[in-house]
C-alpha cells in the first residue's frame, strides 16, 4: 500500500468543494491505489456545515480516504500538504464582475500564502480557484516567500473546457477530436480563447469556422460563460464544472499534459517569465506543457496575428490594474 498524500481544500463547505472532495477522494485524480488524507479548512461559522460534509465522506466508505481533518486554522489544514486546492473565497452574484470580489477575497489569500510558506511542503502544488482567480494566485504566492513561485497557478481550465465544447459543438464533433485551444490572460472578460492553432480532427480549426463566428460568438460565449450560468442557476456561479476544472489542472500538474490531457498542451495560469509580451510576475493563462517528470514550461514561438496580439495584451493590462488595487497585500 502506497503512503497517504496529503491534500489541503479551502472553502470545503461549499458548492465547489461538495463536488470536488468526492472526487478526490473516490481516486478519480491520484488513482484507484493512492490512499489520502483530505485536511478541509472552513471559516469558523462554517464548520457545522463541514462536518455535515464530512459525515457524507464517511457514508461513502471510500477504501482510499484514510482520514478527514476539518480546521479553521490554516496552518493545521496545509501542514506538510503536497497539494492545495483554495477554492474557499465568496463567488460573485449576477450582475458583478470578478474584479469586484477583490476587496472581500484578497485578504484571504495573503493570510494563506503566509501559511503555506511556514508548514506545507517544499514542492506543494498550490491550484487557486477562488475569485479573482489570477490576482490571489499572486497575493497567495507574494506572501510565500520561501516557496517557489513554480508552486502556484491559478484555474484556467474551466475556461479551456467551455472553448473546447463550444468548438466541439459548432463542427459536430466529440470535445476529444479539438486540440490546442489555447486560453490565454486573465479568468476574466479579458480572457481570450484562441483557435489561430486549434485542429479538429487533425484539420486547422480556422478552415472549418469563420472569423464572424469567432469574434460574434465564439469568443464572447467563453468569456462570459461564467455570468451565463449565475444567470441560469438562480445566482448561483459554476460548481461541478468548476470542480471538475480543477481535477483536470491538477492532474495534468501532477502526471504531465502528455498523459493527462488529448493535446498537445493545456491552458494555465502560471507567473509570467515575459513570454509573449506578458510582464514578469503576473499569473497568466499560457500555453503550458508538464513532462512526465513535472517539469512546467509554458509553449514558446507560436505564431500570433495582430488580433491576438491585442487581445493577449489587453488582458495583461488589467491584471496590472488588478494588482495595483492590492499591492498593500503584496
Ligand atoms: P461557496 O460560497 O459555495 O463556497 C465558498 C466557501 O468558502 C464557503 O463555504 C465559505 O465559508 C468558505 N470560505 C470563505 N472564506 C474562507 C476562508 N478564509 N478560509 C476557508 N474557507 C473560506 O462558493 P463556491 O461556489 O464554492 O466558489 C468558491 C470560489 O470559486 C468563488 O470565489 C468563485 O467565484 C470561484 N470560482 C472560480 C472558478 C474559476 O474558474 N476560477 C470557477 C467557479 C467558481
Ligand atoms: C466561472 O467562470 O464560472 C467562475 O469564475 C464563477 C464566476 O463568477 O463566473
Amino acid at each position: 500500500m502506497k503512503t497517504p498524500i496529503d491534500i489541503a481544500v479551502t472553502g470545503a463547505a461549499g458548492q465547489i468543494s461538495y463536488s470536488l472532495l468526492f472526487r478526490l477522494a473516490s481516486g478519480e485524480l491520484f488513482g484507484l491505489d493512492q490512499p489520502i488524507v483530505l485536511r478541509l479548512l472552513e471559516i469558523t461559522p462554517a464548520l457545522h456545515r463541514l462536518h455535515g460534509v464530512q459525515m457524507e465522506l464517511n457514508d461513502c466508505a471510500y477504501p482510499l480516504l484514510q482520514k478527514v481533518i476539518l480546521t479553521d486554522d490554516a496552518k493545521v489544514a496545509f501542514k506538510d500538504v503536497d497539494y492545495a486546492f483554495l477554492v474557499g473565497a465568496r463567488p460573485r452574484g449576477p450582475g458583478m464582475k470578478r474584479k469586484d470580489l477583490l476587496e472581500c477575497n484578497a485578504a484571504i489569500f495573503a493570510e494563506q500564502g503566509k501559511a503555506l510558506n511556514e508548514v506545507a511542503h517544499q514542492h506543494v502544488k498550490v491550484l487557486i480557484t477562488g475569485n479573482p482567480a489570477n490576482t490571489n494566485a499572486l497575493i497567495t504566492q507574494m506572501n510565500a516567500p520561501d516557496l517557489s513561485p513554480s508552486c502556484f497557478s491559478a484555474m484556467s481550465m474551466l475556461d479551456h473546457n467551455r472553448a473546447i465544447f463550444q468548438l466541439a459543438k459548432k463542427c459536430g464533433v466529440r470535445s476529444k477530436e479539438v486540440k490546442n485551444i489555447i486560453v490565454w490572460g486573465n479568468h476574466s472578460e479579458t480572457q481570450y480563447p484562441d483557435l489561430t492553432h486549434a485542429t479538429v480532427k487533425g484539420l486547422e480549426a480556422l478552415t472549418l469556422v469563420d472569423q464572424t463566428w469567432i469574434k460574434d460568438e465564439f469568443i464572447p460565449t467563453v468569456q462570459n460563460r461564467g455570468a451565463s450560468v449565475i444567470e441560469e442557476r438562480g445566482g448561483l456561479s459554476s460548481a461541478a464544472s468548476a470542480a471538475n476544472a480543477a481535477i483536470c489542472q491538477m492532474r495534468s500538474w501532477v502526471f504531465g499534459t502528455e498523459v493527462s490531457s488529448w493535446s498537445d498542451w493545456i491552458s494555465m495560469a502560471v507567473i509570467s517569465d515575459g513570454s509573449y509580451g506578458v510582464e514578469k510576475g503576473l499569473f497568466y493563462s499560457f500555453p503550458v506543457k508538464v513532462s512526465s517528470a513535472g517539469e512546467l514550461s509554458i509553449v514558446q514561438d507560436l505564431e500570433l496575428d495582430a488580433f491576438s496580439k491585442a487581445c493577449i495584451k489587453e488582458s495583461a493590462l488589467e491584471l496590472k490594474e488588478e494588482r495595483k488595487a492590492i499591492k498593500h497585500l503584496l
